[in-house]
């Protein structure tokens, strides 16, 4: 009988203690690990971000993201040929625009010559495979530094923003780009825009509205690296852009813009904002974007310089998690780095 109790007491003690569900078991090897990843990340999921400057042979760094260059047009057309051949689809370019034409009114946002409207058309001619997102808002044209024109308050009026980023949204569809992407949080741009598009046969230009873009301090390095800040001064856009608070909202303005013409929409920021992310993609179903902005890039790149966080692995992690989320792709400074790991 001891025998006996010792086997009953063995056999009770193996039941309690060692479940026949193992997670860890398919965990054990790679070749299951893989049979059971829920989510992926390709080079197909990367927008990369770029800054141009006027001119030739030039390149800047920028302080605040190391490892970020603005460049001049002829130096983009050859990252971008590599960023092509790295298989990312698509660059979501920004402006360096000179003081000189920046003004109350941001003419030069709209000029058929100015440095966006040339850009595509040359990256268009020398990378037509690629696709060419354009920034529409005004900041990088103001004397203020603020993404409208002002009225006599100081408030940015809607409305007349809207007219000015109409004229904008059109000059670069017609200098061919792809992806007109409105980051300028106005109300009912959307709409007005792909009125225009359609009026004009521009039927196939896209629309990536930033439909849930925050009033966020994590853009501060952008703005450096596009010489927005120094003019902007302690203003902030938390009459336009979304208070951090808010998640409904931000569907608010996700339905908003698709309903006006919207083929594809942004949360912005990325990471702090995962839960809006989630949220848009569950609800609505439809292509669903995020940017990982400049002040994650430079929280990033931080730790990496320190010798912190394991640069390769963590900037991985950090785009797995907006596929994880729901997000269709990520705008990412990381993207050209990110596609070479991704192709190891
Ligand atoms: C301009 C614009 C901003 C960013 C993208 N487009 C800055 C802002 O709204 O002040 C931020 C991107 C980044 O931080 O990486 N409307």
């Amino acid at each position: 009988s001891g025998y006996l109790d010792r086997r009953i007491t063995l056999s009770l003690f193996t039941a309690r203690q060692y479940p026949s569900t193992r997670l860890r078991r398919m965990r054990k090897d790679d070749f299951s690990r893989r049979l059971m990843r829920e989510s992926t990340l390709t080079p197909g999921d990367l927008i990369w971000p770029v800054f141009v400057l006027d001119g030739q042979g030039r390149r800047e760094a920028v302080p605040s993201m190391p490892g970020v260059e603005r460049m001049s047009l002829d130096l983009l057309i050859d990252e971008a040929h590599e960023a092509y051949e790295l298989g990312i689809p698509a660059l979501a370019l920004f402006p360096v625009i000179d003081a000189s034409l920046k003004s109350e009114l941001a003419e030069e946002a709209y000029n058929a010559s100015g440095l966006v409207q040339r850009s595509v058309r040359e990256l268009k001619a020398a990378c037509p495979e690629l696709g060419i997102i354009t920034d529409v808002a005004l900041d990088p044209y103001t004397s203020h530094g603020q993404d409208g024109i002002l009225d006599e308050h100081g408030y940015v009026h809607n409305d007349r923003t809207v007219e000015t980023l109409l004229k904008q949204a059109l000059s670069h569809a017609e200098a061919g780009a792809d992806v007109v992407a409105p980051s300028d949080m106005m109300d009912g741009r959307i709409g007005a825009i792909r009125a225009v598009l359609e009026q004009e046969q521009l039927h196939n230009t896209r629309i990536m509205a930033y439909s849930a873009k925050y009033a966020s301090r994590y853009y501060g390095p952008f703005r450096d690296a596009v010489g927005s800040a120094a003019n902007l001064g302690k203003a902030d856009k938390s009459t336009y852009q979304m208070d951090p608070a808010n998640s409904d909202e931000a569907l608010h303005e996700v339905v908003l813009d698709l309903s006006e013409g919207a083929d594809m929409v942004m949360v912005k920021p990325g990471m702090p904002y995962l839960d809006v992310v989630q949220r848009v993609k569950r609800e609505l179903k439809v292509p669903t974007f995020a940017y990982q902005v400049s002040g994650e890039y430079a929280m990033h790149m931080a730790a990496f310089e320190q010798g912190w966080l394991d640069a390769d692995a963590v900037l991985l992690e950090s785009l797995m998690c907006f596929k994880r989320a729901g997000a269709d792709g990520v705008l990412t400074y990381f993207a050209k780095r990110a596609a070479r790991l991704l192709a190891q």
